[in-house]
């Protein structure tokens, strides 16, 4: 092994560490980096890396045949439960958080996900829907959560920088609190040796959204909940414009179950889609990759035909904070996951490399891997249309036309139930785009029907903010 050029500030312990570890290759570029670089490489933690490169540590699904559906509570009204969640929102118990540290590859846009245009008719971002949902929650309950922005070093100043132009969406600033997630670094999918992106600078990426656990748990927002009186934390991702932020029946149904993770169910559509389904092991509620299911398991069916595992992970959750101050205190329980990447890279040897196939191991931690640690714990079925449309790809399934579509279909359905009935075209659907804002209606019940007289409702539509229509601006 060629010895390292010293002249920089790294610890000789931290170098020795390295070696140790076939990391050496990390300290050929040491002389000419930036002080940045030997910051980094003291902060690397090579037997962590190595041993999740040996598959140690690894998440593995539940014993496979311990599995057995879930019980689900069915979707609808419960009056008790929307009475005890709008007690909770009305004394601020419940605060708010999303992930959005996610760099959107998919997606293929050089801004975080958070600020890509998908309003069907206003043209807003999913900040500021999330956002206006939140501020909404504030004016009907009349204490505005706090809303927490999980943000990466990919997304981070991009993010804040949004909301600083938007004027926090007519959010207090103060109650909008934004954390930066954990990076880990990919290795060499043949090697394990850990990849720079440049000369003395190691390749990085987003912890995963379970990195929300240790980034709210280390940095101290949990504690800083508890002094504010917050009792639990609503959970979604940042992709998912329908989402019934502070749904309190949902909120309801946790709080009198005493449950310490609650999850929106969504049924799948069928055996081949690619979403995680519930199952329950030995008690407790797990979350299993669709791709993990055994073939037999994956596609049988119950005595009414639908899938037996059916029930999928929209990832909207409600956690209690006490429980999630305990699972941050076991974090070492929240295993990572491994996922094969196409990473461009550089070394002293290839120079700089865009690679043709997955040369990369990347290492992520998944929120729902907290869930086998709640007791008691619950699910609730929520209507698939009514809230799960996620911005993943550029085109085609989950494309940004998708997700507008399925905006304008659950504000026809709103609308129909306040007795108006929209033009559809010949599948059913709104014949011109319509959106409703947040701050006119957060759920049907709403809507005023008395305002809604309009003649011509085949132009795209726009229920905004001072409870009268606009046309398409
Ligand atoms: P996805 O797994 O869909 O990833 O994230 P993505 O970044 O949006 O898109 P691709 O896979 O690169 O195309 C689901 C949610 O989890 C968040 C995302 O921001 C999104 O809200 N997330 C993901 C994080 O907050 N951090 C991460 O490290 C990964």
């Amino acid at each position: 092994m060629e010895t390292p050029i010293m002249s920089v500030p790294l610890s000789p312990q931290s170098a020795a560490r390295l070696a140790a570890h076939d990391q050496g290759h990390l300290l050929r570029c040491l002389s000419g980096a930036g002080p940045g670089y030997a910051e980094s490489l003291e902060s690397l933690d090579p037997a962590l890396l190595a041993s999740l490169f040996k598959g140690e540590g690894l998440a593995s699904p539940p014993d496979l045949t311990s599995l057995e559906p879930p019980p689900v509570v069915p979707a609808g009204a419960d009056a008790a439960a929307r009475a005890a969640g709008e007690k909770a929102l009305r004394a601020g118990q419940v605060a708010v958080v999303l992930v959005a540290g996610g760099q959107g590859t998919r997606l293929g846009s050089d801004q975080p996900k958070g600020c890509f245009p998908v309003g069907p008719v206003s043209g807003a971002t999913l900040y500021q829907i999330h956002a206006g949902k939140v501020l909404a929650l504030g004016r009907k309950y009349g204490n505005t959560p706090v809303f927490l922005i999980m943000t990466s070093a990919a997304t981070d100043a991009a993010t804040r920088d949004f909301f600083r132009e938007h004027g926090h969406f007519g959010l207090n600033p103060e109650d909008v609190w934004f954390f930066r997630q954990g990076e880990m670094p990919a290795v060499d999918r043949q090697t394990g040796r850990i990849l720079l992106e440049e000369p003395g600078k190691l390749f990085t990426a987003p912890d995963g959204h379970g990195g929300c656990l240790a980034a709210l748990s280390r940095q101290g927002w949990l504690d800083k909940l508890a002094a504010r009186g917050v009792s639990d934390l609503f959970y979604f991702q940042v992709d998912n414009p329908l989402v019934a932020i502070g749904d309190p029946v949902f909120i309801g149904r946790h709080v009198l179950a005493g449950s310490q993770a609650t999850s929106k169910v969504i049924y799948r559509r069928d055996a081949s889609e690619k979403l995680g389904v519930f199952a329950l092991s030995r008690g407790r509620c797990h979350i299993v990759e669709y791709s993990d299911l055994p073939g037999d398991m994956g596609t049988a069916t119950t005595a009414g035909g639908t899938l037996l595992f059916g029930a999928g992970n929209p990832a909207i959750h409600l956690f209690s904070v006490r429980f999630l101050a305990r699972a941050a205190a076991g974090d070492s329980l929240m295993p990572y996951h491994a996922a094969f990447k196409k990473v461009p890279f550089w070394s002293v040897e290839t120079g700089h490399v865009r690679p043709e196939t997955e040369n990369a191991v990347k290492f992520e931690k998944f929120m729902f891997d907290v869930l086998p640690h709640a007791e008691p714990w619950l699910l609730v079925e929520t209507p698939r249309d009514d809230e799960f449309a996620p911005l993943k790809n550029a085109r085609d399934a989950d494309s940004p036309e998708e997700v507008r579509a399925a905006q304008s279909r659950l504000a026809a359905r709103w609308l129909a139930k306040a007795g108006i009935r929209v033009p559809v075209d010949a599948a059913g659907h709104p014949a011109a785009p319509l959106e409703i804002s947040p701050l006119a209606a957060l759920e049907s019940a709403d809507l005023d029907a008395s305002r809604l007289n309009r003649n011509d409702w085949s132009v795209p539509l726009f229920l905004g903010p001072d409870g009268y229509w606009k046309e398409s601006r």
